[in-house]
């Protein structure tokens, strides 16, 4: 499968939706990544519900939402009825995790679930079979345009083994401080999404650089 690109509208100008959309268009977007914030389980507030159902008016490619929140199985129904396609919680924010992803799955959304920097991914070990997604954190989540942590591509890696030596059909993302850059040494990792913020809003031509994210290849080799 060749990967996908989910830019994270958290560092695009959220004054104009429909703009930033036409731009997630233009670029070829293939999710929109949608980052909500609690200001509990992680230092910073973001958005919410309205934005997600603004997105769901203005753009026809799948919402993947991002809960960084405490107790995200209260909003579960919430986010799928404002249009999310998948919903992905924190693995340290669940107490019930295998609860809380059947929950998402009831919905019919896609399941997802991040782990933090520091978090093993063989802790996912007993929840991977159930899993639609899961969202390697490459920065401590809070805040767009940090650095990308280097231990997060031996993750990915030993991730995407886990999965062949049981042929699960997960879907492997990365998250934080992505640029075009690192981008290559993510996908060889093994993971086939891609979620950029600043990589693509804080830079000159969002939309050519939304381009250029999507079309990587190693030596002449598509990715
Ligand atoms: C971080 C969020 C990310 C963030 C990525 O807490 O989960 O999705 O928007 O932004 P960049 O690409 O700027 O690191
Ligand atoms: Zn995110």
């Amino acid at each position: 499968m060749k990967y996908l690109l989910s830019p994270s509208v958290l560092s695009a100008d959220l004054s104009n939706i429909q703009e930033v959309a036409a731009m997630l268009r233009e670029g070829g977007a293939d999710w929109v990544h949608l980052d909500v914030m609690d200001g509990v389980f992680v230092p910073n507030i973001s958005f919410g519900l309205p934005i997600v159902r603004a997105f769901r008016k203005h753009i026809n490619r799948p919402l993947d939402v991002h809960l960084m929140i405490v107790e995200p199985e209260k909003y579960i129904e919430a986010f799928r009825q404002a249009g999310a396609d998948s919903i992905t919680v924190h693995y340290e924010a669940c107490v019930h995790l295998h609860r809380t992803v059947h929950q998402i799955k009831n919905t019919g959304a896609r399941a997802g679930v991040a782990i933090n920097p520091h978090t093993p991914v063989t802790l996912l070990e007993d929840i991977l079979g159930e899993l639609d997604l899961v969202l390697v954190m490459s920065v401590n989540p809070g805040f767009g345009g940090q650095r990308f942590i280097p231990h997060s591509i031996e993750k990915i890696r030993k991730l995407k083994q886990m999965r062949d030596a049981r042929s699960l059909g997960f879907t492997i993302s990365v998250d934080g401080g992505i640029d075009e850059h690192n981008a290559k040494d993510v996908l060889a990792a093994g993971a086939d999404v891609l979620v950029v913020g600043s990589g693509i809003f804080h830079q000159e031509d969002p939309v050519l650089t939304m381009r250029l994210l999507k079309d990587l290849r190693i030596d002449g080799v598509w990715l």
